[in-house]
């Protein structure tokens, strides 16, 4: 997830110490590159490159910067490869005009190609580029600043923040549509960043801009706009008194409680990067023609392939065949060929065992493509192509969103292999937000009942036969107790005899798999097991089990994307209760780059 910090003072300042001290301060956000732009006596400085902050700054000696007015950004790739150019902030085609933004612009090619047209000089693939260009195209066509800036809003389509300011000029400008801006009041100065932990250390005096508002920034005030009629705003600033531990975590008590609750955002910005974007439909053709399509991934995100294929199966009758790596390289590689395409699954793109098994794959002729999170990762370099996650830095071990991220990535996937009108996903955001809201306290108790067992189970069939597996990995990883997933079928030939009085079971059920579940249920029941259904409301289901965590209606394929979610924040509230930190769970790591 990149960050954009923006300053204006009402004296000439050393602004690369300020510039580089927020840039650290972002940093918490994940990111490839930095830049730092500063507007002095008319003149824009530009310093930018991909590396740490110190590195960058060392390099290019940024702590040296001077002026009134000054940017910086962190960038997380996801449009272009991390490189200089690409790197931001970003000049116009004359450069007397210098922007960076966060999040994405969905019609980022189009627009290039529209401004290449146009007679833009445009010198990277990075789409905070394009914002800057957009406002240039209406400030060629003779419009004020500040219209150019809201005719520029409405043709950058996506979730983002974009920050600008011009050469001649004593003021930055702002807006925000659909991802973090807060705006700082200072002495002296006022500033705007992606969110607070930049803006803490010096003014806590802040501004709350909603999406679809500009902000001029002077060094004394700002001015809030709405970006359809141009009028102004009345948005009175508000004292922050949290911490700095407690802004980082967004409030939360832990990042993964945070990143659990960012699930429904970084869904919503995943759908509109899908939309736009042109790897899907030559993938989709690949998929359709292979002889056999194989998606493979370790841990969480072999979880997430293994949904993918019943997505795959159920929606568009295109078999896959999930697999975990390194047992990709025993039982498939030496039988793949030209006509094979395999997906390989990686939250950090890292992974030894994924990036083996890509070479295994490679060796002989598969057409190997990728899914990961952290774009510039060896994993998308060494596939023709990959698919970004959009879920910026995952800081928790766990992976939450990631996952979520990927199961979105796969049924969207389905949706266009099976001819589906993919604008149907655009509901899933706002039912994940509604499950979580309908099941946090409900889990809460749950977790307390339960926590005495060191042993239990998480069942599943069908698409929740994989989450199931999930949701026994996220109790494993941070509860340290044994829980083991399972297909709800196969408890019956041979588990059945662990159960005892009050044995926790937990089920995670779709819709059409109700009277199987039932007699799951009723199984381990009369052996004295405590059964805790996760479903869709059904009369059935709550006379049947002893507790059903009831998921909003929907269909078989969102229902178990949404089932995770309790399974996550049953796992994080027992971990947290048995002392643990849920974040960085003993002996595990985020990134395994060993075999
Ligand atoms: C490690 C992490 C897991 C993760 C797995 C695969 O074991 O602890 O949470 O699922 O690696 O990681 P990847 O980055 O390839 O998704």
């Amino acid at each position: 997830m990149c960050g954009i910090f923006g300053y204006v003072t009402d004296k000439e300042e050393a602004l690369g110490p300020i510039l580089i001290a927020a840039a650290e301060r972002l940093t918490y956000r994940g990111y490839d590159s930095v830049g730092a732009a500063t507007i002095h006596h008319g003149k824009i400085d530009l310093r930018k490159d991909t590396g740490k902050v110190g590195e960058v700054a060392a390099k290019y000696n940024i702590a040296e910067m001077r002026g009134q007015r000054g940017i910086t950004q962190l960038r997380w790739a996801t449009f272009g490869e991390p490189s200089q150019v690409n790197s931001q902030p970003h000049l116009d085609s004359d450069g007397d005009m210098v922007g960076a933004h966060n999040g994405n612009v969905v019609n980022n090619v189009e627009l290039r190609e529209q401004f290449m047209a146009e007679g833009m000089t445009v010198r990277s693939q990075n789409d905070g580029e394009t914002c800057v260009h957009a406002v240039e195209r209406y400030i060629n066509k003779g419009y004020q600043f500040i219209d150019a800036i809201r005719l520029a809003y409405g043709d950058l389509q996506g979730d983002y923040t974009f920050v600008i300011g011009r050469a001649d000029d004593d003021k930055l400008y702002a807006f925000k549509k659909g991802s973090g801006m807060v705006v700082g009041l200072g002495e002296g100065f006022t500033c705007v960043s992606s969110d607070l932990p930049s803006i803490l250390p010096l003014t806590r005096n802040v501004i709350r801009p909603q999406d679809g508002e500009i902000v001029t920034l002077w060094a004394d005030r700002v001015e809030v706009r709405s970006v359809k009629d141009g009028k102004l705003i009345d948005r009175q600033p508000e004292l922050v008194t949290e911490t700095m531990d407690a802004v980082q975590k967004g409030g939360y008590p832990h990042f993964m409680l945070k990143e659990i609750h960012e699930q429904a955002q970084v869904a919503r910005e995943l759908l509109h990067l899908l939309d736009g974007s042109p790897d899907v439909a030559p993938l989709v053709e690949k998929m359709k023609k292979a002889r056999h399509l194989y998606l493979i991934g370790c841990g969480t995100s072999y979880h997430a392939a293994s949904v993918g294929a019943v997505y795959f199966a159920q929606l568009a009758g295109r078999a896959a065949i999930p697999v975990l790596a390194p047992q990709f390289i025993a039982q498939y590689a030496p039988a793949v060929g030209h006509e094979d395409v395999g997906i390989f699954v990686s939250q950090s793109g890292e992974t030894k065992d994924v990036l083996n098994a890509l070479e295994a794959a490679e060796k002989h002729g598969m057409a190997c493509f990728g899914l990961a999170n952290v774009v510039g990762s060896t994993l998308t370099k060494a596939t023709s192509f990959c698919l970004p996650l959009c879920c910026g830095y995952e800081i928790s071990v766990p992976a939450t969103k990631t996952f979520t991220n990927q199961v979105v990535t796969f049924l969207y996937l389905a949706y266009r292999l099976a001819g589906k009108d993919t604008a149907e996903l655009a509901r899933i955001p706002d039912l994940m937000d509604q499950t979580l809201d309908m099941v946090g306290p409900q889990i809460e108790a749950i977790a307390k009942d339960i926590n005495t067992w060191n042993d239990m189970y998480c069942l599943g069939y069908g698409a929740t036969y994989p989450i199931a597996l999930e949701g026994a990995l996220k109790l494993k990883e941070i509860t340290y107790a044994h829980c083991e997933g399972m297909l709800s079928t196969e408890f019956k030939h041979g588990p059945l005899s662990a159960v005892s009085q009050g044995y926790p079971i937990l089920f995670a059920a779709g819709p059409e798999d109700v009277p199987l579940i039932i007699s799951g249920i009723n199984e381990v029941k009369v052996r004295g097991a405590r059964t805790i259904v996760i479903a869709q409301e059904d009369p059935r289901l709550r006379a049947n089990g002893d507790d059903l965590v009831a998921l909003p209606p929907t269909d078989p394929q969102v229902n178990a994307l949404l089932a995770v979610l309790p399974l996550q924040l049953l796992s994080y509230h027992m971990s947290v209760m048995r002392g643990f930190d849920p974040d960085f769970p003993r002996n595990l790591s985020k990134t395994l780059t060993v075999d």
